[in-house]
């Protein structure tokens, strides 16, 4: 018997999961949350976090991720019944009691499993009789092997309006009208008639290996192509995937799960040794579609026709995805060549063919960001401050915390790199040489120097001054890196004080890095100063980053200005550069007279 979602939800917001952790573990507070040694993998720093409201816990080690339930399965090795059993105990709740309803509606879907068996085998038999012949030439046409057929129990749907119901008459009207096999027409005077007829069925089947639904596609042209089952006890089109009861085990096996657009795509993969591809049933992939995938791998690789419906059904499969990802589950994406389907690909190519696009697979962060960038033009300081605020509010869709810091994080270096460094591909481009990028920095880094310093110190400034910090441009890539550890640490718990701080550096791999870059540091602030005056520390921190964030707008307005006076060469855009170019000295003057050089 199967425990509604609801009592399992009734049960999770009663227990507190660090009441139950708490046993296991020793568990201290970091802000909102918890935080513990891990007990899934050895360790000797916490990176085990516990976040009641939310109800989950997460190690940021070794990925372990769950919910209470899954803890005392997990942890306590009980099985899922076993440890709703205890929670229910705990809390206080009876288990429910399998109701004479729900046995009732169980005893239905068995029978109306029945009539599906019934009806596919009845379909089979149609596909092999003297009936049949022109769905035969159809198959043999598209090139479907015997062995498909059989697999995939294809079969045929005669056309007529009567036979079905009258080969299956034993199972009654009504339960023929409830698997959706007969129509019964509005009008109540008229008899329930074939709902398929004329059509090479393909049975849809659920993860337990039974006949749910049928798709069925005319012969030749004609509409609709496809015709599926309707919604029914036993079916919801939106929770199902066509041949997810074979791809799912096999896809566990070999680590990779294909969603394809539709049922001749999965069959021609299948016939080319690709035996790890679904389908969903000619709608876009539903929130319920997406949570069974990642059930069976952390990155479904979606397939999608190379035509434009194809690759618009991509990206909103992509944006469906972003709210839901969690730490470790994505999507990738294979690109086809345009005007190919799965299907044409492995016939002209063969599993080599899928493989090796499979192989190139396009990260889901990659995705958006190109299709972000190729929305609107980017050319002027206002279209790429629209671009900036467009990628913001795709990373804030992600609901997971740490998801969506990482995209933020992830967005904001893709738009640097992309307006910031030279082409890799133009001629002048070198890469930079693999020394110590904090012995090798350029003077005009020194105050970013001084800045992170000044955070180490001052921990507790990271938290106000998070946005501007998040947007600063750190050319220097271990300067940048130390930043977003720092921002992430701070996020995560706002209270962190000094000691704490260095103990997750080191953690994070990059207390060294930490130690140099203060040992570097050639400035003097408050804020760089051990135990100085915080409130005057904090406000000159704050005039600092003010200032710079005001320097890399101008900047980027300069770079702009010089590229159209050099196309211009008219007065007004010099007079604009010029009005730039005094801003820009002004803001170097004021951050010149804020720091007080040692040496
Ligand atoms: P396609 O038109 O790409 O079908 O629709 P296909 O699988 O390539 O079929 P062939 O090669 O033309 O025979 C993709 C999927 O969309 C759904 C079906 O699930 C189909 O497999 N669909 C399509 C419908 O439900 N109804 C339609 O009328 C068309
Ligand atoms: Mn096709």
């Amino acid at each position: 018997m199967t425990i509604s979602p609801a009592f399992l939800d009734e049960l999770r917001n009663r227990v507190a999961l660090s009441g139950v952790v708490g046993r296991a573990v020793k568990l201290v507070r970091a802000g909102r949350e918890w935080k513990a040694c891990c007990p899934f993998h050895n360790e000797k720093t916490p990176s085990f976090y516990v976040n009641d409201d939310k109800g989950f816990y997460h190690c940021f080690g070794c990925g372990a991720h769950g919910d209470v339930i899954r803890f005392l399965t997990d942890h306590e090795g009980l099985a899922f019944r076993d440890a709703v059993e205890r929670l229910a105990v705990e809390a206080g709740l009876e288990m429910p009691q399998e109701s004479r309803e729900s046995r009732a509606v169980e005893a239905k879907r068995t029978g109306l499993a029945d009539v599906m068996a019934a009806a596919a085998r009845w379909y089979q038999d149609e596909l092999a009789s003297p009936g049949g012949v022109d769905a035969r030439a159809y198959l043999e046409r598209r090139g479907l092997s015997a062995t498909a057929i059989t697999t995939f129990a294809l079969g045929y749907a005669p056309d007529s309006r009567t036979r079905l119901k009258a080969a299956l008459n034993s199972y009654g009207v009504p339960a023929l009208v409830e698997a959706g096999l007969l129509i019964r027409p509005e009008d109540s005077g008229r008899e329930p008639y074939d709902r398929f007829r004329g059509r090479l069925m393909f049975p849809i089947r659920d993860t337990r290996g039974r006949v749910i639904a049928f798709g069925g596609r005319i012969l030749g042209d004609g509409e609709p192509k496809y015709l599926n089952s309707p919604d029914t006890p036993l079916f919801d089109k939106g929770r199902t995937l066509f041949n997810l009861d074979r791809a799912g085990p096999a896809g566990r096996k070999s680590g990779r799960l294909i969603v394809v657009e539709g049922y001749m795509d999965v069959i021609a993969l299948h016939e080319a040794g690709v035996i790890e591809a679904v389908a969903p049933l000619g709608t876009a992939l539903t929130e319920n579609q997406l949570a069974l995938l990642w059930r069976v791998v952390d990155t479904p690789l979606l397939c999608f026709d190379g035509d434009a419906a194809g690759q618009r059904a991509a990206l909103r499969a992509a944006l469906r995805a972003l709210p839901l990802l969690k730490p470790g589950k994505s999507l990738a994406f294979i690109t086809l060549p345009p005007g190919q389907d799965p299907d044409d690909l492995v016939r002209a190519g063969g599993a080599e063919a899928f493989d090796r696009l499979a192989a190139r697979a396009e990260p889901l962060v990659e995705r958006l960001w190109q299709s972000e960038l190729a929305a609107l033009p980017v050319s002027t300081p206002e279209q790429r401050a629209g671009l900036q605020a467009r990628l913001r509010d795709l990373a804030r869709s992600v609901e997971d915390v740490d998801v969506r810091q990482a995209y933020e994080q992830n967005f904001r270096e893709r738009f640097y790199q992309h307006f910031r460094t030279p082409n890799r591909f133009s001629p002048g481009y070198r890469p930079s040489p693999p020394q110590s990028r904090v012995a090798a920095r350029k003077p005009a880094d020194t105050i970013l120097f001084a800045l992170v310093v000044g955070l180490l110190e001052h921990p507790e400034l990271i938290v106000p001054n998070a946005e501007t910090l998040g947007r600063l441009q750190i050319g220097d890539t271990e300067l940048a890196r130390l930043r977003d550890v720092l921002l992430e640490t701070a996020m995560r718990d706002p209270h962190l004080d000094k000691s704490t701080l260095d103990h997750n550096l080191a953690s994070a791999g990059v207390g060294a890095l930490a130690e140099q870059v203060r040992r570097s540091n050639r400035l003097a602030f408050f804020f760089t100063r051990q135990g100085d005056d915080s409130e005057r520390a904090a406000q000159e921190l704050g005039a600092v980053l003010e200032v710079l964030a005001a320097l890399e707008t101008v900047d980027a307005a300069l770079n702009e200005a010089t590229n159209r006076l050099r196309a211009s060469a008219a007065q007004n855009d010099l007079d604009e550069q010029q009005k730039l170019l005094r801003q820009k000295d002004r803001l170097d003057a004021r951050l010149k007279a804020l720091a007080r050089t040692e040496d």
